[in-house]
């Protein structure tokens, strides 16, 4: 036996060692860290259990049964994160690249499969060099299993990307598939195609950072959730936004004590929109005032940011807050911030967190390239979302709410919960320019002074329509509210639906426009 265990310890050993100290060496110099290093600070201490350690490729060709490649070049096992199980699999770039065949890809695969069974949430951490060239169509058989599991796992458990180096080629559908797509400023990049086949194909020049790197996924293309500056903070990121989710679809999110009154009053709320509706207010400061110490995790920060998405807590529970931004672009709805808000709404519906929205937005956004970049089912989305969604829904309109805007933003019409308004909402079919220079346009052209009678006729369609009682007339608005009690308020309508089961009709699936 003290053989047998001997062996069994070298052959750990080896595998612990991963591609050698040259190999770990130039992942360090390269700002990162070894796969074992990155579970190690992901994971409660002492909680990683390894499996799948002993596992072989049995490819031949190309030179590959002269290669010796530990662990398969991906280190796959679950632990804890704060106490909750997660699985997790971490592609260790020192041995082949990281690169994926057969069965680096089945390793994959159990630790989904063993996630989606025992419902919890799966983390992929990727550095590779894509489809390991030698295995071939093994190879890509691999990322297929992949990606039809991360299909079958969407709104099952949550699967978050954890992008640490590079990840290219098809490989980047599996990041995509996932809920979360989290990346390392300057040492991690995605792409379909890299820069010598743009190079090759369309003669442009571009770099792999400029390309394909954190701050252009995060800023520009939208592929990316987050950003961090280096592995430690975004493995801290991660760790943070686990703290708000369920671990699968069918729990809810951890109840957690935050101390913070549910009654408390947030006296400034008032003074934070300004007196004249066209002046931009920075919604972040009316979120921080709201929910649970004033704490709030920012997805897609860089991204659309005339739409807010986050999660925070109400009363120590986990929720979804959707809010227009009118420090941008007056907190208008257009491609990107209906596409950023949409998914957010199906993943908080998919993981039952209940949804908050804060609705101040100047309505859609015109233009030509708008309309010819599809806004039409871009923002359809919108609608699909918060209408599919039966999760609580909140809405608290501050100010503007015209028209589509409004009814797209969680109206009562699709299906919201409770549609609280602040004095200060403006709730009508357009704003009061727009509005008298069409309903008073022979009035105003007619008049002898039509500046005058153009500002008069403004004014009487403020005081008629700008305001939250003709919908709360209509009970669309359920109460009209000071700005101080929205947070108790809130609260109150949040424990209220706590109970909440809503239906919809039986199918197989939507056909969600995209
Ligand atoms: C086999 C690979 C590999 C791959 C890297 N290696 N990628 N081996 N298959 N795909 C090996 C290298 O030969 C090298 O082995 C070691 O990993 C480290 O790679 P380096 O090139 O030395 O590292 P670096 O200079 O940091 O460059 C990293 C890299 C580069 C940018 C990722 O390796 C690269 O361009 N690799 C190929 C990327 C690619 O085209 N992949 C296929 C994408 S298509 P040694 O023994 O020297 O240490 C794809 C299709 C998927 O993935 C389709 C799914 C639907």
């Amino acid at each position: 036996m003290e053989a047998k265990l001997k062996e069994l310890s070298e052959k750990r050993k080896s595998v612990l060692d991963g591609g050698g100290p040259k190999r770990v060496a130039a992942q360090h110099e390269k700002g990162k860290m070894t796969a074992r290093e990155r579970i190690e600070a992901f994971l409660d201490p002492d909680s990683f259990v390894e499996l799948d350690a002993f596992v072989e490729h049995r490819a031949a060709e190309l030179g590959m049964d002269e290669v010796k490649a530990p662990g398969e070049g991906v280190v796959i096992g679950y632990g804890t994160v704060n106490g909750r199980l997660v699985y997790l699999f971490a592609q260790d770039f020192t041995v082949i690249g990281g690169s994926l065949g057969e069965m680096h890809a089945a390793k994959i695969c159990k630790a989904m499969d063993t996630a989606m069974k025992v419902g919890c949430p799966c983390i992929g951490i990727n550095d590779s060099g894509g489809a390991r060239i030698q295995e071939g169509v093994d190879a890509l058989c691999g990322y297929g299993n992949i990606f039809y599991r991360n299909t079958l796992a969407s709104g099952v458990i949550p699967q978050i990307s954890v992008i640490m180096g590079p990840c290219a080629g098809g490989a980047v559908y599996s990041p995509a598939l996932t809920d979360f797509t989290v990346m390392v400023d300057k040492t991690s990049n995605m792409f379909i195609t890299g820069p010598q086949v743009i190079k090759a194909v369309t003669g442009e020049d571009v770099t792999a950072e400029a390309l394909g790197g954190a701050l252009v996924h995060s800023a520009v293309s939208g592929v990316a959730s987050l950003m961090f500056s280096d592995e430690k903070a975004t493995i801290e990121g991660v760790r943070r936004l686990l703290s708000y989710l369920p671990q699968n679809n069918i729990e809810d999110s951890p109840l957690v004590d935050t101390g913070d009154d549910s009654a408390r009053l947030c006296s400034d709320l008032a003074n934070i929109i300004p007196d004249s509706p066209n002046k931009p207010y920075d919604v972040r400061d009316v979120i921080s005032r709201i929910f649970d110490n004033g704490d709030y995790f920012e997805l897609q920060p860089l991204y659309a940011k005339n739409i807010v998405t986050c999660f925070a807590r109400l009363g120590g529970r986990s929720v979804g807050v959707i809010a227009n931004q009118p420090n941008v672009l007056a907190g208008v709805l257009d491609i990107n911030a209906s596409d950023k808000a949409s998914r957010f709404i199906r993943f908080c519906d998919s993981f039952n967190m209940p949804i908050v929205t804060l609705t101040d937005t100047a309505g859609y956004l015109p233009g030509v390239g708008q309309e010819h970049g599809g806004v039409i089912r871009h923002g359809a989305k919108l609608l699909y979302a918060y209408s599919e969604a039966t999760v609580p829904k909140m809405n608290v309109i501050m100010r503007k709410a015209y028209g589509g805007a409004y009814i797209a933003m969680s109206s009562r019409h699709l299906g919201a919960d409770m549609v609280f308004a602040w004095p200060s909402a403006e709730i009508a079919v357009m704003g009061p320019e727009g509005a008298a220079n069409i309903i008073f346009k022979n009035e105003i052209e007619e008049a002898a002074d039509s500046a005058a009678m153009r500002k008069e006729k403004i004014q009487e369609y403020k005081d008629q329509f700008a305001n939250p009682y003709k919908a709360a007339a209509r009970g669309y608005v359920d109460d009209v509210i000071d700005p101080a009690h929205t947070r108790a308020r809130l609260a109150s309508a949040l424990a209220m639906l706590l109970g909440k089961r809503e239906s919809r009709p039986s199918k197989k699936h939507g056909n969600t426009p995209v």
